[in-house]
């Protein structure tokens, strides 16, 4: 099968220089981190965590002042990403979340938010398996196909380049979770909107997380002004009082290694 993932490295260098500017763009990552938490039902206290993909560390921590005993372990492959995590872990590792330099059966909960749209959804799912204890829980939040609706449809018919990732359903991510061996799966699916000034600062708010970088080689500044103009025309027709809406379909999955 072709993957539809934009080269990993590619992805890495965007988050790696995104690093400074991730934190004042970041709201719809921050109200996800709340609502995964939020719904995450353990009966347990946990005594180690690994936050796969933390970014700058918003999700480690919100998973440090709820289980603040917990031994946490932040993981990303953008070290200046990283960098910014530091003081809320007790180990970084720069490392890639389908490959993890950790031994099996290391941690109580893997937690990863918004990140695995990034990579192959069966191999981060097998190591979040390997690396988790029978009794481990897990969770996950993603985009599912959506997100960015406006986007896809404003570009149509302007060039072939693919504007957006090709998101997951939430039935395939619960299909690779049972593949890696996953059971008591849960999942939740909500619809967030944002609401921008213009098409520009909402494109700019993309860029400033890390997240455009999507694999065709599309870019949004080769484009010529009459295509450009015929965008935005396109998304001005989705205009609200509110501003111009970007629509985040949102997955929150949860699920058990039995044994
Ligand atoms: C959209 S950010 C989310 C960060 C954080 N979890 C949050 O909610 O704010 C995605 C993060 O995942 C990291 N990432 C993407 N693919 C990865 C991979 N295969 N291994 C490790 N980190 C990855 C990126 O560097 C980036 O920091």
């Amino acid at each position: 099968m072709v993957s539809t993932l934009p080269p990993k490295e590619r992805v890495r260098e965007s988050f790696e220089r995104a690093a400074a500017s991730y934190d004042a763009a970041a709201v719809l990552q921050r109200q996800v981190c709340d609502d995964l938490l939020a719904n995450f039902d353990l009966s347990s206290e946990p005594d180690s965590i690994v936050d796969a993909g933390c970014g700058t560390g918003y999700g480690s921590q919100l998973l440090r002042s709820r289980w603040p005993d917990a031994q946490l372990t932040a993981v990303d492959f953008a070290p200046a990403m990283l960098t910014l995590a530091r003081h809320d872990a007790h180990c970084c590792l720069a490392a890639d979340i389908e490959a993890l330099p950790c031994r099996d059966e290391s941690f109580a909960v893997w937690w990863s938010s918004l990140t695995v749209q990034w990579c192959d959804t069966n191999r981060a799912f097998a190591e979040a398996w390997r690396v988790l204890r029978p009794g481990g829980r897990l969770a996950v939040s993603t985009l599912g196909p959506e997100t960015f609706g406006e986007l896809r449809e404003a570009f149509a018919g302007i060039d072939r380049y693919r504007h957006t990732l090709t998101f997951t359903e939430p039935a395939a991510i619960e299909e690779a979770l049972s593949r890696a061996g996953f059971t008591d799966i849960l999942w939740q699916r909500r619809t967030v909107c944002l609401h921008y000034p213009d098409l520009k600062s909402l494109l700019r708010a993309v860029k400033d997380i890390g997240a455009h970088s999507v694999g065709d080689g599309a870019r949004a500044g080769l484009f010529g002004r009459l295509a450009w103009q015929r965008v935005q025309a396109a998304y001005e027709r989705h205009r609200t009082a509110a501003g111009l809406p970007a629509r985040y379909d949102v997955i929150l999955a949860y699920a058990a290694r039995k044994k």
